[in-house]
């Protein structure tokens, strides 16, 4: 099993291109299963994620075919089979994602449960009332949903999420791109996403309007056609390297954003005294002073994304004052706290709520990957540590973050992978 190993104390100096966004590129995946022609995503991260989907596709039919310059071919000329085995949906949960499109395309599906996950019990009621508002019959059973389409498909319904969520709207905007009438979506996620996915659908032929917004409203179609696709800059990996960045000191260019994706922490960096200089498709981050402490408290897009929270808590243990940082999205989202403790973080855990007194001196220590965004988040306190710190269990890392290692250490980092049976 692969370790991280940082010699902390660099400070950061040159450019990061940020890649395609793992979490809008894996339901980009998925849509590949609406039409019987080609989709063509360029831009695609290189991720275990988009790996595992790439077997479970397969599997169902898919030919997916990895090209050079980031590009993903994949084509379901004919669905094979309509059943998504427990090993290929367990590993990660956006497989459950094939359900929706199954369904709208062969009218039947029976797919795993994906299950829980370290950051929380992750259930998939409004994925399954979605579906049932299409009209699709659910059962449960030994662990797998069964759905099945009413005669002539799935039908277009008006649909009021009871709180918001990124992969039930997704799913939805899926299924009713095939349905039968119009589809609207109330109380959707608004996540940039949403618009990416949105939009490659309507160059598949879709009808979807209103994306990134509440409301989204889908005239259901036929058939869809084949598109190319250029996948949305990824705005986790992007706030990810600003932290490092704003952590180690110096200055560090972020190439291939959209800098809007980012302005909740734009303007929390600011206040932390990150200096933060916004340019056409990049940013320049930069911090020679004193990092200051600012609270935080997670939200959906447009507000401060969950997926940042490890990230920023490894920053502000650095950061002069009292954090308070308050977890609204998940319930189980602090395992990295213990693990910044042992680099030196005073962290004090109650309920969804973390307060974070530094500054600390960090020093390196052994330290365990609890989740992706965990992982990061102890390579970010990693970088700012007295000594040596190393990772384990970096197969988290890998889900979602695409040569991390290169690209830290062309900034000036000491980072490096070793395995167990060797240093590579
Ligand atoms: C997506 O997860 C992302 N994953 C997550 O990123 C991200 O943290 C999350 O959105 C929030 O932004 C992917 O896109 C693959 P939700 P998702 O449905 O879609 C509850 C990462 O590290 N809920 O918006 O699963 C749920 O438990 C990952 O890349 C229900 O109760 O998130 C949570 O409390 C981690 N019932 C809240 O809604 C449901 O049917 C928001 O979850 C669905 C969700």
């Amino acid at each position: 099993m692969d370790t991280i190993i940082i010699r902390g104390g660099q400070r950061l100096s040159g450019e990061i291109r940020i890649s395609g966004a793992k979490n809008s590129a894996l339901k980009l995946m998925a849509a590949a299963l609406l039409t019987d022609q080609p989709l063509k995503l360029s831009r695609m991260p290189r991720l275990a994620d988009t790996r595992f989907l790439g077997h479970l596709l397969t599997w169902l039919g898919v030919k997916v075919e990895e090209r050079a310059d980031a590009r993903l071919f994949l084509q379901a000329a004919r669905i094979k089979d309509t059943f998504a085995p427990y090993d290929l949906v367990r590993k990660m949960r956006a497989s459950f994602n094939v359900l929706g499109p199954l369904l709208a395309r062969e009218g039947h599906a029976r797919v795993s449960l994906p299950g829980g996950c370290a950051i929380g019990s992750r259930p998939v009621n409004l994925h399954l009332s979605a579906m049932e508002a299409l009209g699709a019959a659910i059962e449960l059973s030994e662990g797998y949903v069964n759905a099945r389409a009413p005669q002539g498909g799935l039908r277009g319904a008006r649909i009021v999420f009871p709180m918001v969520s990124v992969g039930a709207t997704e799913h939805a905007m899926l299924a009713a791109s095939l349905a039968r009438g119009e589809t609207v979506l109330e109380n959707c996620a608004r996540e940039p996403e949403m618009t990416d996915i949105a939009e490659c659908l309507n160059a598949m032929g879709a009808r979807v309007e209103g994306a990134g917004t509440a409301t989204i409203r889908i005239q259901g179609v036929d058939t869809l056609h084949g598109a190319e696709w250029t996948v949305t800059p990824d705005r986790i990996e992007t706030g990810a390297y600003a932290m490092a960045a704003a952590a180690a000191g110096g200055e560090v260019r972020l190439k291939n954003v959209i800098t809007d994706h980012n302005s909740a922490l734009w303007d929390l960096l600011r206040k932390a005294g990150v200096e933060i200089t916004l340019e056409p498709g990049g940013v320049l981050v930069r911090r020679t002073g004193v990092l200051q402490a600012v609270d935080m408290q997670t939200a959906p897009f447009p507000g401060f994304p969950s997926d940042l929270q490890a990230q920023f808590m490894a920053l502000m243990s650095l950061a002069d004052g009292v954090s308070v940082i308050r977890e609204t999205i998940f319930e189980n989202r602090f395992m990295h706290a213990p693990e910044l403790s042992r680099l030196g973080a005073r962290i004090d855990v109650r309920g969804n709520e973390a307060v974070v007194r530094g500054p600390c001196a960090l020093k390196g220590a052994q330290v365990m990957a609890t989740d992706l965004r965990a992982s990061v988040s102890l390579v970010i306190a990693g970088l700012a540590a007295e000594g040596e710190t190393v990772v384990s269990r970096v197969y988290h890392l890998d889900r979602g973050f695409e040569r991390l290692e290169d690209k830290l250490s062309a900034c000036g980092a000491d980072v490096r992978r070793a395995s167990e049976t060797g240093e590579g």
